[in-house]
């Protein structure tokens, strides 16, 4: 679903902004402290009752106000959702004047963003990457997040045994973690080979001049937390002694990540911050092309700070990536790098010069 238009009231630098957005391409300028990052927040909050930009979202509410509001409309569904934020009372989000969860929102508007932190993304902790195929496979998935609870949920209790020395109620709980981490683990697994797959596709499609020689030498592979030679009932038994001593489930699928590597060196080591964030987009636009072409689910996709840290050759290779995704796309830089000829390739794309919306 892509959404047609938002409104925000009291949020970040806004008093009131209405935006009306195309199913296309939405590309925000301005100036630092515009507010271009707040309009993609907002966004993003409104389809996933989350901020992306920091954890406490009581920040948002604009000072001097007590509250924020969201609302945003779908006109090809007639869907209305809502986002509504008291200081110190927890967000309220709403679907055609009904309540409904954070997780129902994810799915009614599903949004991906990639902003600063998304472009470390070889750089950052596994928990990261596995977050990031994590949100996908819940989306293609309607089973993976009673699954994903659930896995959780008897880690930590196996965790509690370890620590609080109850080994007798070890091995039942055991058993379920066993039955649980195999389940999620397949379900990751499907996804991931299908992303990669599209990851190769997208490749081809590119024309990727200088990068073309990292971007082919990239080996990705999805390391599900355990040695695959073994099943996972096996490997808990295996390492009864060492999670005993360390009080802790040490392998599993909590442990799992999506390695990256250029020969035997871990890309990080090797990669430039252009390389880096080149490779965050493809994959995430992998991903999103995935879910589209595979599970029809069509995504909003925001970027952030687009321009920054890519030269024009690297900003070239991501317009032509635009164009082969089909989802609605909003994203920002603080110049307006969006020349005629970028306009008249990307069809239905608008442009948003954030000063002037809010005056
Ligand atoms: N709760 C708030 N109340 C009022 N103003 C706020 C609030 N939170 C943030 N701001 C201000 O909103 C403005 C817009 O911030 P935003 O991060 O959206 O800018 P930006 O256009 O993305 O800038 P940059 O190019 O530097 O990333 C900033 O001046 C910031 O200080
Ligand atoms: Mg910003």
């Amino acid at each position: 679903m892509a959404l047609s238009s938002i409104t925000l009231s009291s949020f970040r630098c806004f008093n009131s902004l209405k935006v009306d957005l195309s199913s296309g391409a939405n590309f925000f300028y301005g100036r630092n402290g515009s507010g271009k990052t707040s309009i993609l927040e907002a966004i993003y909050l409104v389809c996933s009752g989350r901020s992306f930009k920091s954890s406490n979202i009581e920040s948002a509410v604009k000072l001097g106000k007590e509250s924020f509001k969201l609302k945003a409309y779908d006109n090809d569904s007639g869907f209305i959702i809502e986002a509504y934020k008291e200081r110190s009372k927890a967000i309220q989000l709403k679907l055609n004047n009904k309540k409904i969860t954070i997780s129902e929102a994810a799915k009614t508007f599903p949004a991906t963003i990639i902003d600063n932190k998304t472009f470390s993304f070889t750089e950052a902790a596994p928990a990261f990457r596995r977050k990031i195929l994590d949100r996908a496979v819940f989306l293609s998935d309607e089973s993976y997040s009673a699954n994903w609870f659930a896995y959780f949920r008897s880690l930590k209790q196996r965790n509690k045994l370890l620590k609080e020395r109850q080994l007798s109620s070890l091995e039942p709980w055991t058993e379920k973690l066993a039955s649980l981490g195999e389940s999620l683990t397949e379900k990751r697994k499907i996804f991931f080979d299908q992303t990669k797959n599209e990851f190769g596709n997208i490749i081809n499609k590119l024309d990727l001049k200088s990068h073309k020689v990292f971007i082919s030498n990239l080996n990705v592979n999805y390391d599900q937390g355990w040695d695959s030679i073994n099943d996972l009932l096996t490997t808990f038994n295996s390492e009864k002694d060492t999670d005993i001593r360390r009080k802790v489930t040490t392998k599993g699928p909590h442990k799992a990540d999506i390695k990256i590597f250029i020969e035997n060196t871990d890309a990080k080591e090797i990669l430039s911050r252009g390389e880096q964030k080149l490779l965050a987009i493809i994959w995430l636009c992998s991903q999103h092309e995935v879910l589209r072409s595979i599970y029809n689910i069509k995504p909003t996709l925001l970027i952030d700070d687009v321009k920054s840290e890519l030269d024009i050759d690297t900003f070239n290779i991501y317009i032509s990536l635009l164009k082969l995704i089909q989802n609605q796309v909003i994203f920002s830089n603080i110049e307006d790098q969006i020349n005629s000829k970028i306009e008249a390739e990307l069809i239905n794309i608008k442009k948003f010069h954030v000063e002037q919306l809010s005056q």
